[in-house]
């Protein structure tokens, strides 16, 4: 037989195989979401999440210890707020006493060099569970006054010491409010990790198990983006170019790495995706039944995520992941 062109010479062993690869996945790629609650010596484990916990600040700066030395040097804080310090105006969120702002000063007091990644949104604070400022009569999510309580927010945290702002709140004027606020304070090196693409998903579920935050009442559509939809996506993404982004992301991942693709295709930002919670939880799931082998799983779609175009992935498979590649 003839066959002048063979793809499988390419692939026949490791050696040539790991000369023609053109996709890694490196520990300095990730940043590990992190779960924090108040109080000491606190590891409760999340049960939609295997392996992954609400840690009180001595147990976070442990972790964080172990995934530096992994080679992982960024981390995202995810602050679980009780009850009692809940209300409608979302108030606690630029508490700089309180649980986030204390969590964010700890880690760059214990480890300056490592990376800290703030969320901007007010649902873990908010008695409504919504992103933004709910209208108690109409229950509409209220833009321009949201971004008021986002902008004090953003400002705690960079008092706080946060290296990265992640706004994943979806409302609208957002990322170029706070950019302008944080040029008046003078904090011209914090760096903005848009949430440029985030849609209102079904992966979120464990995330919002972790922090108690579902929201009360009705869903986060008008806010969120439909998954339907592409062309919105480099809308959104153009817009926050122009308001002052530094990185953008997509969110979730694995079902959207047309849009991390489409979107690295049209910018010269870097571009972050987010692994989220869902994603993260089918792969435990699947594995603790003896269903998919987890390890394979992991790396496979890690690096996925960098085929498609993300320079950066948020994922809690941050620690397994560094310790496979570590090997
Ligand atoms: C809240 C926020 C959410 C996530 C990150 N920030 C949940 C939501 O929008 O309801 C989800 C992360 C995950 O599922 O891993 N602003």
């Amino acid at each position: 037989m003839m066959i002048l062109n063979r793809p499988r010479r390419n692939r026949q062993n490791e050696v040539i195989r790991s000369m023609v690869r053109e996709n890694f996945v490196l520990p300095a790629h990730l940043i590990a979401p992190l779960f924090v609650i108040d109080g000491k010596d606190q590891k409760i484990p999340i049960k939609s999440m295997p392996g992954q916990f609400r840690l009180s600040i001595d147990h976070l700066l442990t972790e964080i210890a172990e995934l530096k030395n992994l080679g992982v040097k960024c981390v995202a804080i995810f602050p679980a707020i009780e009850d009692k310090l809940k209300n409608e105006r979302a108030t606690e969120a630029f508490n700089i006493d309180g649980l986030n702002a204390r969590a964010i000063r700890a880690i760059k007091e214990a480890f300056p060099e490592i990376l800290v990644m703030g969320d901007i949104a007010l649902d873990p604070y908010s008695s409504t569970g919504h992103d933004g400022l709910v209208d108690p009569s109409s229950g509409e999510i209220l833009n321009d006054q949201t971004l008021e309580v986002l902008a004090l927010q953003a400002i705690c945290e960079a008092k706080a010491g946060v290296d990265i702002l992640g706004p994943s709140d979806m409302m609208d004027g957002r990322v170029g409010f706070i950019r302008k606020t944080l040029e008046q304070e003078g904090f011209t090196n914090t760096l903005i990790m848009s949430y440029t693409a985030k849609y209102a998903s079904a992966f979120y579920g464990p995330f919002r198990d972790a922090l108690d935050s579902a929201p009360k009442k009705g869903d986060k559509k008008t806010y969120q983006m439909d998954p339907s939809n592409s062309e919105e996506a480099l809308r959104e993404a153009k817009l926050d170019e122009v308001e002052g982004a530094d990185i953008l992301m997509v969110k979730p991942g694995l079902a959207y790495l047309d849009i991390i693709w489409r979107l690295k295709q049209s910018t010269h930002l870097p571009v972050a995706a987010y692994n989220v919670s869902g994603e993260y939880a089918m792969i435990k799931a699947a594995s603790e039944k003896g269903w998919i082998d987890h390890d394979r799983a992991v790396l496979e779609s890690l690096t996925a995520f960098r085929r498609a175009g993300a320079d950066i992935i948020l994922t809690y498979f941050a620690k397994d992941a560094a310790r496979l590649l570590n090997q």
